[in-house]
C-alpha cells in the first residue's frame, strides 16, 4: 500500500487524483494527508469523498509536520503553479516520490532547482503531462516511431483557446504572470511537452512576438474602464460580450468545462480567491496572443501560436519529415463549438505515394481516454507492455517550463533567447 499526501487540495487534486485513488486505485493506494493554505477546500474535498473524513489537514506552513506525523511515500502537488517548487524540493530532501501537475514550476531557475534537488536524492519527479495520453497523440507518437515520415524536419501547431476559456485564465490567479509564469507557461508547456515528446528532440532557441489584444483594460471590448469589478456584482456585465455570451441574465453559465467549478466556488465561498475577476482590470499584463519560432537539437523547427479569445476552441497539427507528413485537426469541447465539426482524424501523406486517413480509437474517459490511462500508470506503475516511454520526468518538466519563459523573455527583450541560458548548469537525472 503505498501512502500519498496531497499539496494543493484544488479542483484537479480532487478529479484526477484523490478521487481515482479512492475508488478504483483503493488497494493500492492510501490518502493520508491534506495540505492546502485555504481551510474551506478541506470542507469542500471531504463532503465530495465523505470517506476522507479522518484524513489530517495540515496548512501551507506545515509540510514538515505532515511528514513527521503521516509517513507519506509519494506526494502530490496540485496547487497554484507558483507554489510547487517548494513543496517538490522539500518532498525530494526527504528522499519522497513526488507527482506534480503542469506546469513543473513558473520559472526555468526554480525547474533547474529541482533538477539538482533530484539528483541529490532518492525520490523521483513525475509531471503528468496528460496530453500526451489523448490516442490522437499516441497513435501520432507511433507513426512517428514506425518511421512514417522520416526524419522531422518541421512542425506548425496553431492553438486555439475559445472566448469561454480563454477568459476564465483572465478571472482567476492565472492572469499574474507572478503565480502561473504568464499563460506561455502555464498551458503552452502542455504543448511544448509534446513536441518535445514527439520528436525526441530538445528545444534550443526560441524567437517569438506576443501582445495582449483582448484583455485587460485597453481591450475593445471593455464595456467601461473601472477597476476592481466582479462578474457576480458587475453593474455593466449585460454590456460585456464575454458574459453574456456565456450566461443567461440569471447568471447560469450552463456550459461544460473540465478546469472551472464557478458553481462550487460560489457557493463555499474560499477564502481570498475570486474565480469571477474583471477580465478589464489593468492590472493584466501578460500576453493573449504569441507567435514563436523554436529550434530543436536535431534540426527539427516549430512555428508555433496560440491565441486565447477564439470563437472556438482546438488545434490544427502538422508534422513534416523527410519521408512524408501528418496532419490533424481537432475542434475541443463540443459543447461549446458552436457549429458542426468534422470527427478528428490523422491524415497521413508519404512523400511520394497516396494519403492514408486514420481512425483513431477512442476509450470512455477524459481527453478522449487518456486520462484513465495516466491514472494507471501513475498509480500502478507505467505500463510495461508500452514500446515507448511516455510519463514525463523533472527534464521534461523542466524543457516545458523553459520554453515557454524563452516565449515571453522573447517578446518582452526582442531578441532570440536560447533554451540553456535559462536552465544553465542543469544536472542530468538518470531514471531508471
Ligand atoms: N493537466 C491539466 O490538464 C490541468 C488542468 C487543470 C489544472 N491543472 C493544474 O492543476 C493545478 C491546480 O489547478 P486548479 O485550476 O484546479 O487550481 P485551483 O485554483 O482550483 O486551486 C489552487 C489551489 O492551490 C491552493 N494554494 C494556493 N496557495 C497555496 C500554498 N501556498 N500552499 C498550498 N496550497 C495553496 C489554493 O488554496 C487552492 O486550493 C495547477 O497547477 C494547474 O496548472 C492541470
Amino acid at each position: 500500500m503505498k501512502k500519498y499526501a496531497v499539496c494543493g487540495v484544488s479542483k484537479r487534486a480532487n478529479d484526477m487524483f484523490i478521487n481515482p485513488m479512492l475508488k478504483k486505485f483503493a488497494n493500492t493506494s492510501q490518502l493520508v494527508a491534506l495540505l492546502d493554505k485555504d481551510p474551506k477546500r478541506f470542507k469542500v474535498c471531504k463532503a465530495e469523498f465523505p470517506q476522507i473524513d479522518h484524513v489530517p489537514e495540515y496548512s501551507e506552513g506545515e509540510f514538515e509536520k505532515l511528514v513527521e506525523e503521516t509517513k507519506p511515500d509519494v506526494i502530490i502537488v496540485t496547487g497554484r503553479d507558483d507554489t510547487h517548487a517548494d513543496y517538490i524540493i522539500k518532498a525530494l530532501e526527504h528522499d519522497l516520490d513526488v507527482i506534480t501537475e503542469k506546469p513543473m514550476t513558473t520559472t526555468a531557475a526554480d525547474s533547474k532547482r529541482i533538477m539538482e534537488a533530484e539528483a541529490r536524492s532518492k525520490g523521483r519527479v513525475t509531471v503528468t503531462f496528460n496530453y500526451r495520453y489523448s490516442p490522437f497523440h499516441t497513435k501520432i507518437k507511433e507513426l512517428i516511431l514506425e518511421g512514417k515520415i522520416g526524419r522531422i524536419t518541421s512542425v506548425d501547431l496553431n492553438w486555439y483557446i475559445d472566448t469561454y476559456h480563454g477568459s476564465s485564465y483572465f478571472q482567476r490567479w492565472n492572469r499574474n504572470r507572478e503565480l502561473s509564469g504568464g499563460l506561455s507557461i502555464h498551458k503552452s508547456s502542455h504543448h511544448f511537452d509534446l513536441i518535445n515528446w514527439w520528436l525526441d528532440q530538445k528545444p534550443v532557441e526560441v524567437f517569438s512576438f506576443g501582445a495582449l489584444n483582448y484583455y485587460g483594460n485597453d481591450s475593445e471590448h471593455n464595456p467601461r474602464e473601472e477597476d476592481g469589478r466582479h462578474c457576480v456584482t458587475c453593474k455593466v456585465k449585460q454590456d460585456c460580450a464575454y458574459y453574456t455570451r456565456w450566461n443567461t441574465r440569471s447568471n447560469t453559465a450552463n456550459v461544460k468545462d473540465d478546469h472551472i467549478d464557478s458553481d462550487a466556488r460560489r457557493k463555499n465561498g474560499y477564502t481570498n480567491y475570486r474565480p469571477d475577476q474583471c477580465i478589464f482590470d489593468s492590472e493584466i499584463e501578460i500576453e493573449d496572443t504569441y507567435t514563436a519560432t523554436v529550434k530543436y537539437d536535431k534540426g527539427a523547427l516549430l512555428s508555433y501560436s496560440i491565441n486565447f479569445s477564439l470563437p472556438y476552441e482546438g488545434y490544427r497539427l502538422a508534422i513534416n519529415g523527410t519521408k512524408g507528413r501528418i496532419e490533424t485537426t481537432e475542434y475541443h469541447a463540443p459543447s461549446r463549438v458552436p457549429f458542426p465539426v468534422p470527427e478528428q482524424t490523422i491524415d497521413y501523406y508519404p512523400l511520394f505515394g497516396a494519403k492514408e486517413t486514420i481512425h483513431v480509437v477512442k476509450r470512455e474517459g477524459g481527453h478522449g481516454g487518456g486520462d484513465p490511462v495516466i491514472q494507471e500508470d501513475i498509480f500502478l506503475g507505467e505500463d510495461p507492455t508500452r514500446p515507448y516511454r511516455i510519463l514525463s520526468g523533472s527534464e521534461d518538466g523542466a524543457y516545458a517550463v523553459a520554453t515557454g519563459e524563452a516565449v515571453w523573455r522573447s517578446v518582452k527583450e526582442k531578441r532570440p533567447i536560447a533554451i540553456e541560458s535559462l536552465l544553465v548548469g542543469k544536472q542530468q537525472v538518470t531514471t531508471s
